[in-house]
């Protein structure tokens, strides 16, 4: 037998906190969805990430909690909680948190988090959780 209610699924949103609260190692992003191409990842960052650039596409930062500095070489843009910004594609940024950040990041599937280059912040990609 088959109808509406015994074919009913069960849908579940994603929570941020509950996300986040799953690990507690910094500059590791964890793929929480995607959406298209594209995916959504939390990560909790402190301290002083590296110079890079994404050749191929834009990256938006989205703050949950605490605030964002990110510096780009003709300037920088404070982000905080309940704030987001876009970095354009090839704009060289570095990303600093001198208290723990909680943030989303939206950027197409496959991006390396170094941009160009590979080094120690150099995070797995693709982990989902
Ligand atoms: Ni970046």
């Amino acid at each position: 037998m088959s109808d509406a209610t015994t074919t009913r699924q069960s849908y579940q949103s994603i929570n941020f906190a509950d996300k986040l609260a799953r690990f507690t190692d910094h500059w590791q992003p964890r793929v929480i969805a995607e959406m298209n191409d594209y995916q959504f990842k939390v990560v909790r960052i402190e301290g002083d990430f590296l110079w890079h650039e994404h050749a191929d596409t834009d990256e938006t930062f989205i703050v949950l909690e605490g605030e964002l500095r990110i510096d780009m070489r003709d300037g920088f843009v404070l982000v905080s909680a309940g704030e987001m910004f876009v970095v354009p594609k090839g704009v060289e940024h570095k990303p600093y948190a001198e208290r723990e950040v909680k943030m989303m990041l939206i950027e197409p599937r496959g991006v390396i988090n170094t941009g160009g280059e590979t080094n120690e912040r150099t995070s797995v990609n693709d982990m989902w959780i």
